[in-house]
């Protein structure tokens, strides 16, 4: 008996951090993702993969009996650097142990089920990963006091993406407190990110301008402390080599940066001259 499940990976247009403190966010899911199969076992519980740390354990203890699975991850999402990894893991499992007992999920359920083990990998997290790992598409988010108010928009980008990975990782869990600790200084830097976001949906079809708030909103992230000259680096790099915009994407302190251009071929180039990895990146607009 086998039961198979897939998350999406992501990345975040515009809002991180201040999503997190009930301001919206957008995000879209990439055609990245984490599989996770699930088969009875007689024994203790076996977790097999790649990136099976003891973070990946510990969360997946969470939910998982102690004796009677093998689980296998495998992934083409990069760990710790801001494409929700963890996220696509959570729903990945929550979608294999409903497939094993026969049954169908709608994403709403797959949320609620997900969000305990995305907790215990993040302590505080927005639920923006999880939904768009679990939906697939681009999404408007926000934390709203009654549970999660999302948004499923119907955009196809007339640009190209291009992530710029630090190859550093990023510590959420560490990030969003040290973030939370700065509070309520910093509340205008968070307002005015969670303000950026309805004007990036509103942009969505005019790259040049959505380049330039994307500019501001790495500037604003920076201002919160989660960037670094890394980061910073790579968006200079990237707006160098003719991206319209670019910005951190995720928790940031590592992971990597989002740029937006019409044609990634350049910043590719000049990523993989410096030593620089790079991708282009898809929009995953099916839901799994
Ligand atoms: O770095 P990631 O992929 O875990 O994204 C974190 C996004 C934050 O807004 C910083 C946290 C959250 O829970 O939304």
């Amino acid at each position: 008996m086998t039961g198979a499940g897939i998350g999406w990976g992501k990345l975040i247009l515009c809002g991180e951090h201040a999503v997190v403190h009930g301001h919206p966010a957008l995000a879209f899911a990439v055609t990245r993702r984490t599989r996770v199969r699930l088969e009875a076992r007689w024994g203790p519980t076996a977790i097999l993969g790649e990136h099976v740390d003891d973070r990946v354990l510990d969360a997946l203890s969470t939910v998982l009996e102690p004796e009677g699975w093998t689980v296998r991850v495998d992934s083409d999402l990069p760990v710790g650097r801001g494409m929700g990894s963890s996220a696509a893991l959570a729903v990945a499992l929550v979608r294999a142990r409903a497939a094993l007992a026969g049954e169908v999920l709608d994403p709403d359920s797959v949320f609620t089920r997900a969000m305990p083990i995305e907790r215990a990998f993040h302590g505080n997290p927005s639920g923006l990963d999880v939904a768009v790992a679990a939906r697939g598409g681009v999404l408007a988010y926000r934390r709203g006091p009654a549970g999660p108010e999302i948004r499923p928009l119907n955009a196809h980008f007339a640009w190209s993406v291009v992530v710029l990975d630090s190859g550093e990782v990023g510590n959420t869990a560490e990030l969003v407190a040290a973030v939370s600790r700065q509070r309520p200084g910093i509340d205008p830097l968070l307002e005015r990110i969670g303000s950026l976001v309805g004007t990036a949906e509103q942009l969505l079809g005019d790259p040049p301008a959505l380049g330039a708030l994307l500019l501001e909103n790495h500037a604003l992230l920076r201002g919160i402390g989660v960037s670094n000259d890394r980061l910073d680096a790579l968006v200079a790099l990237a707006i160098r080599a003719g991206a319209w915009g670019a910005k951190l994407a995720g928790a940031g302190g590592g992971g990597v940066v989002l740029a937006l251009a019409q044609d990634p071929a350049p910043i590719l180039r000049e990523a993989h001259r410096q030593g620089v990895r790079a991708l282009s990146c898809t929009l995953a607009t099916e839901a799994p």
